[in-house]
């Protein structure tokens, strides 16, 4: 089944969206040359629209090149076809007879169209494309000179084997930040780990089985969605709301998760309460408690991910699930990633004694442990007092970088568009108007040189075509602007083709016998 989702309330007629949308499964790699699409009237059953719909759409990709139909054989996209087809080859062995090794791939990973995406960014593109620090406030001489000091000291134990559960200066450092921040830690809460992505794979490997259920955030981070994919786990997918603002609640949906835990067993939940990625949303404290409240009730654990929580452009700090959890059953995952340096790879785990005894004995069937070099300079880095003015310096700019992108957004979003407003975080989540498909409008954002992430990939479920991330934190205020400036002006150019299309859609282009 297509991930295909047409908004019949949009004023875009249905058979432009289902183009747009089939135009960009084939530019993102989802549907590949050789492929066979459903057939006309197989498809408008599935999307519950007149045959007439999904004909006129063939005929438009026809008309492209993007389709070819065969008579008796089916419709399939362009490319090197049919000669698979009509050989009877095996999967496992491509047409010049050598091994196909994609066929024998475990699984199907979801993020590739995203990581291509990022890969494929031309030179000097404006790229909103990540949620990833600004390189310019990398402090190269400092973490030279913590380096030095580290091997002078140190560089007999950096380079022996080291404890699975972290290199013990590092975990004295982060021990000492997370009392200060009124934790109630001790080491045996702690485990270091190669990062949140590997905190994630941690965490299901010692809790999940395949067939085990999971709730999760959608649209929730593609890395997450890739970790339980890849081990077989059943995801159930809770809305995120995304209304900022006076009487909301921005965050997950919370009677909807407890919906999901009445009606199912469930293993684990994941959230981003703070600056999810990709919404940037913040949950606020009164869901938080109620949420806390619901799991303790039905008894299961909340796997909390903080990675972006010391990021905060602006309002309250809100407590962590962590800090407001008094039954033990929060888990939570945090990072150098967002608030320093993702390159070293280190990040951390708190969670009660028992529950760190066995990643402990995970992580060491994983990878034995994180690398002790980045660890011993991440500490020196801690230990002089540098993390703490980096972090002010760099949440001082990310702000100012959010408020540069929110004024340029209201200044010049044609009507129609929403967005959200972080209160801190690397992201904001655009929602265009309905009937627009961003990953087809990308297309033409990026031959004027722009990018930015379209909403599907973030998706487990019922995916919104009209929704993009913009990633900011790493564009300068001039670079968002021009961004934002060019993709308004592609998305007006675009409505206005759209309206033209509009006033011809009532007649059928296809004759069906
Ligand atoms: C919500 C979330 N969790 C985890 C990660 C992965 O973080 P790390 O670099 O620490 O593995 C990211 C990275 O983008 C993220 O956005």
């Amino acid at each position: 089944m297509f991930p295909l989702h047409l908004q019949p309330e949009s004023h875009i007629p249905l058979y432009v969206q289902l183009c747009d949308q089939l135009r960009s499964l084939v530019h993102g790699g989802e549907l590949r040359p050789g492929d066979r699409i459903p057939a006309s009237r197989e498809l408008a059953v599935q999307l519950g629209v007149h045959r007439t719909t999904v004909a006129n759409a063939y005929a438009e990709l026809e008309s492209e090149g993007l389709i070819s139909g065969h008579v008796g054989r089916g419709t399939f996209i362009c490319g090197a076809t049919s000669a698979r087809e009509t050989r009877h080859v095996p999967a496992s062995v491509g047409l010049d007879g050598g091994l196909r090794w994609e066929a024998l791939f475990a699984d199907e990973r979801g993020e590739e169209g995203l990581s291509r995406l990022i890969q494929a960014a031309p030179s000097g593109a404006i790229s909103f494309v990540m949620a990833r620090p600004a390189a310019e406030f990398f402090p190269i001489e400092e973490l030279r000179n913590c380096s030095n000091a580290v091997w002078r000291r140190e560089g007999a134990e950096i380079l022996q084997f080291g404890p699975s559960d972290g290199y013990p200066s590092l975990k004295q450092a982060l021990l000492a930040m997370l009392r200060a921040e009124g934790y109630d830690a001790s080491d045996e809460n702690l485990l270091i780990t190669d990062g949140c992505q590997q905190a994630l794979d941690l965490l299901c490997k010692a809790f999940l089985r395949s067939g085990d259920t999971v709730v999760i955030e959608n649209p929730a981070y593609p890395g997450a969605l890739a970790i339980f994919a890849g081990a077989r786990v059943r995801m159930l997918g809770v809305p995120v709301k995304t209304d900022t603002g006076p009487g909301t609640t921005p965050g997950v949906d919370v009677s909807a998760v407890e919906a999901v835990l009445m009606q199912n067993r469930v293993k684990m939940i994941l959230l981003t309460p703070d600056f999810h990625n990709p919404t940037g949303t913040t949950m606020p404290v009164v869901e938080r408690r109620r949420l806390l409240e619901i799991a303790a009730r039905f008894q299961v654990p909340i796997v909390e991910d903080h990675i972006y929580a010391r990021l905060r452009a602006r309002g309250e700090k809100v407590p962590s699930l962590k800090q407001l959890d008094r039954s033990n059953l929060v888990i939570q995952i945090d990072s150098f990633s967002k608030i320093a340096f993702p390159g070293l790879r280190v990040g951390w785990i708190v969670a009660p004694p028992n529950v760190i005894d066995r990643l402990r004995l995970v992580k060491q069937s994983t990878d034995l442990h994180t690398g002790q070099l980045a660890q011993a300079i991440l500490a020196e880095y801690m230990r002089r007092g540098r993390l703490s003015r980096h972090l002010e310096r760099v949440r001082k700019a990310y702000s100012a970088r959010l408020a540069a992108l929110e004024q340029v957004l209201t200044r010049l979003m044609p009507a129609g568009t929403k967005w959200t407003r972080p209160e801190g975080g690397m992201c904001v989540w655009v929602e265009l108007p309905t009937g627009f498909d961003s990953s087809e409008l990308l297309i033409h954002v990026r031959e004027r040189g722009v990018l930015y992430s379209p909403g599907r990939y973030f998706y487990l479920q019922n995916p919104q075509p009209n929704t993009l991330r913009l990633g900011f934190a790493g564009l300068k205020d001039r670079e968002i602007v021009r961004g934002i400036a060019i993709l308004n002006e592609v998305l007006r150019l675009e409505m206005r083709k759209r309206q033209r299309g509009a006033r011809r859609a009532d007649v059928p282009r296809v004759a069906l016998v």
